[in-house]
């Protein structure tokens, strides 16, 4: 194989960013270990963009450190750190062929033609579109230009693969697609990447970390099923997953689990790092199922609204705490009207504290 890898970890150390008045990013402290994925997730405008921005070397932090493989980079600019970045808009060359476009960064004078061409064509090989050397980006499709532009990244060897929400311009299909080879590629290659998207589903589906931010601040970081298990407070909740969020009382705690209630229900659920009396309970999809109303135990709650998805059902219930948002098998179906009985798991079920 021609293409080495050379990937480092990334430190961050307390990195901010402020643009006048406007604080971007306002302190984020994490780290990147070589050859691993982290995404950062996070809605419009949390910073990840920013933060994305700070590792290339194209904004520099108002205060803080970055370190890629314990060289600090904070103050170098792009072209003196071995990261390289793939842009939603591709940013490809457009009177450039595929072959020119990928061997273009290759500016290593030491470099012969040949050589830079034998590597554009092995970054082409790489992404799945070897045969397509002469075409233009215009004969491509946005899927095939998405893996151009990851070729043209990878061919630069680089410590550090960043990515700025890579997949946002493709349509529903070809994302899951493109984000499952952008995963096994960096996988089979160990890069050292760092992901942006506000897409929880993407986050959960490439990552081996993820770092949720809110307003310039990290909200949680963790595994997918850390997050999505035990989320630390109710916007991580609410933002993976898409939690329904009811308020409860905590009454007291065992070790990592807490004895909660709501209406004159009582329940021990999953707790990791609360301390007050006033809580959310995490209430998915996963953790509730529906019965006709009468069944032995359970809450009972009135179908607001019923819609069928194939593969599943959508409800709307209206409960004594509020309305519930909850997708279920399509095996049993549930009117409009009708009253139904929840019944929750409480291995499913987590609590958040309430601010
Ligand atoms: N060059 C800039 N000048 C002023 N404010 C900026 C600049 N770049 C970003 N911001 C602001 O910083 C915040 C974070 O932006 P950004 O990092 O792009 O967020 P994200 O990528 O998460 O959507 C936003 O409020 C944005 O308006
Ligand atoms: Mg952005």
């Amino acid at each position: 194989m021609t293409i080495v890898n050379r990937s480092a970890a990334v430190v961050l150390e307390k990195v901010r960013k402020q643009y006048g008045v406007v604080m971007a990013v306002e302190e984020v402290s994490v780290t990147i270990e070589a050859g691993t994925l982290v995404t950062l997730l996070g809605p419009s405008g949390c910073g990840k963009t920013t933060t994305l921005r700070m590792v290339a070397g194209l904004e520099m932090p108002t205060a803080g450190r970055i370190l890629i493989g314990d060289k600090d980079v904070t103050l170098l600019p792009p072209n003196e750190r071995d990261v390289s970045m793939v842009f939603q808009s591709y940013a490809l060359f457009p009177h450039m062929t595929v072959l020119e476009n990928v061997s273009y960064g290759l500016a290593d004078a030491s470099l012969s033609k040949a050589r830079k061409l034998e590597k554009a064509r092995e970054g082409l090989r790489l992404v799945g579109l070897d045969g397509y050397d002469e075409r233009l980006p215009s004969e491509l499709s946005g899927g095939q230009q998405q893996r151009v532009a990851c070729a043209r990244a990878l061919v630069l060897e680089p410590q550090v693969l960043l990515f700025d929400e890579p997949l946002s311009n493709l349509d529903a299909k070809l994302r899951r697609r493109m984000r499952e080879e952008i995963r096994e590629l960096q996988q089979k290659l160990e890069l050292t990447s760092i992901y942006v998207t506000h897409d929880q589903e993407e986050a959960l589906a490439v990552s081996d970390k993820i770092v949720v931010m809110n307003q310039g601040r990290i909200a949680q970081e963790g595994t997918p099923a850390d997050l999505y298990e035990r989320p630390a407070d109710s916007f991580v909740a609410d933002f993976i997953g898409a939690a329904n969020l009811i308020p409860c009382e905590i009454l007291r705690r065992e070790d990592a689990l807490a004895i909660v209630r709501f209406g004159d229900t009582e329940l021990r659920v999953r707790a990791p790092r609360i301390s007050g009396s006033a809580g959310y309970l995490v209430v998915r999809s996963a953790a509730v199922a529906l019965a006709d109303a009468g069944a032995a135990r359970g809450l009972t709650a009135t179908v607001r609204k019923a819609t069928y998805l194939g593969g599943h059902w959508e409800y709307t219930l209206d409960t004594p705490f509020g309305s519930l948002f909850l997708a279920q098998p399509v095996g049993r179906r549930f009117e409009q009207g009708a009253t139904v009985a929840l019944q929750l798991d409480p291995q499913h079920l987590s609590v958040v504290a309430r601010t």
